[in-house]
């Protein structure tokens, strides 16, 4: 159907199609912003917590859990029959200045791991269906990220936290979450020896998230995008699009715009013909709420609306996959 033969929102047709379709969302315009609010739950049955859970934020202290802006999430995606991607458990970035390297003994870097992911995924258990357990452990050239879980405990650290968020709640689906490793590369070469050697250990892990920050002149090949997919699902496990968004160098042309819509376009067509794919979530509502002009200097506009909320090309492009 042509795109302007339908009104229905990205929900109702991807419900319909059986994939979860989400936006990373963040406390403060969800608070703040009506604007915001509408067209998440018109838009989306999916939502992704994007700052509120992480280790820094989450964390300040020792003893404190902020879990103020996390509630305020779940509780309104929960209040409008939408699932949540918890994210993240453990991640080298962002975490609280008191969790130093060398600051503790083995046995202490342990009881934290336990406290933390024991009460985070306890909190939201039966609430949050979706963890991204560790983020982006695996370096480009294949090897495993230095971070201080890695130099705490060792390689060890990935299968333990999967082990203690499954005992925390048995029903969520567990994630291993990276960028770069979305096509057939030495990268995801490496993530995909990697899950296959947690499953052969019996460690509790459902899929593999694949981040997708893509450029409106740069993705990946589709059917290596598929191939990717397809190996997983030979291992049994799901994959979710976690936090595509597709940036685009200065200020958009029409070229840049209908590229994006392209690539947007492909990559949901790409999960609609895999079985083993069961969300598509974007990073971030609006080009007016994304990261990227705040760490890619002279980059933005990576989002399917524009920051007056208005749908972009690449908006109709997901529109026309699932219709
Ligand atoms: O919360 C503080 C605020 O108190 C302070 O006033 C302000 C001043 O700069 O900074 C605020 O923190 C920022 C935070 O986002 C919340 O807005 C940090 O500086 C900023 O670095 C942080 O950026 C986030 C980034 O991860 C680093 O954690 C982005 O919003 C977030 O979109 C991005 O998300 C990551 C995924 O988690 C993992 N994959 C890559 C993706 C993009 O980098």
């Amino acid at each position: 159907m042509g795109t302007t033969e339908t009104d229905q929102s990205l929900r109702v047709l991807a419900e319909a199609r059986g994939i979860g379709i989400g936006a990373a969302v963040a406390a403060r315009p969800l608070r703040d912003e009506q604007a915001y609010r509408d067209l998440l739950a018109r838009e989306f049955n999916m939502v992704t917590t994007e700052n509120a859970l992480k280790f820094g934020p989450l964390r300040p202290d020792r003893e404190t859990f902020a879990f103020a802006n996390a509630d305020e999430i779940v509780d309104f995606a929960l209040d409008h029959g939408m699932s949540v991607r918890g994210h993240t458990l453990l991640w080298h970035h962002m975490n609280p200045p008191w969790l130093k390297p060398g600051d503790f003994l083995r046995r202490e870097w342990e009881t934290i791991l336990r406290d933390h992911i024991g009460t985070v995924v306890g909190r939201y258990r039966g609430k949050i269906a979706v963890w991204d357990v560790v983020n982006e452990a695996v370096r480009d050239r294949g090897d495993l990220r230095d971070s201080p879980w890695l130099s705490a405990l060792g390689p060890d650290y990935i299968a333990m936290a999967f082990r203690l968020a499954h005992k925390a709640d048995p029903d969520a689906r567990l994630f291993y979450n990276d960028f770069n490793a979305e096509g057939m590369n030495p990268k995801s070469d490496a993530v995909y020896s990697l899950v296959k050697g947690l499953l052969a250990d019996g460690v509790p892990i459902h899929g593999v998230g694949f981040q997708m920050h893509l450029a409106s002149h740069h993705a990946p090949d589709s059917e290596d995008v598929a191939k990717n997919v397809a190996r997983l699902n030979g291992l049994g496990l799901e994959v979710q699009i976690t936090e595509i968004d597709v940036a685009i160098k200065g200020k958009p042309t029409e070229k840049d715009l209908q590229d994006q819509a392209r690539i947007y376009g492909e990559m949901l067509q790409v999960c609609l013909a895999a079985k083993n794919a069961t969300a598509f979530v974007m990073w971030g509502l609006t080009d007016g709420h994304s990261w990227i002009p705040h760490h890619r200097k002279g980059w933005g506009a990576a989002l399917v609306f524009d920051g007056h909320y208005q749908p972009k090309p690449a908006y109709f492009a997901l529109r026309d996959a699932l219709d």
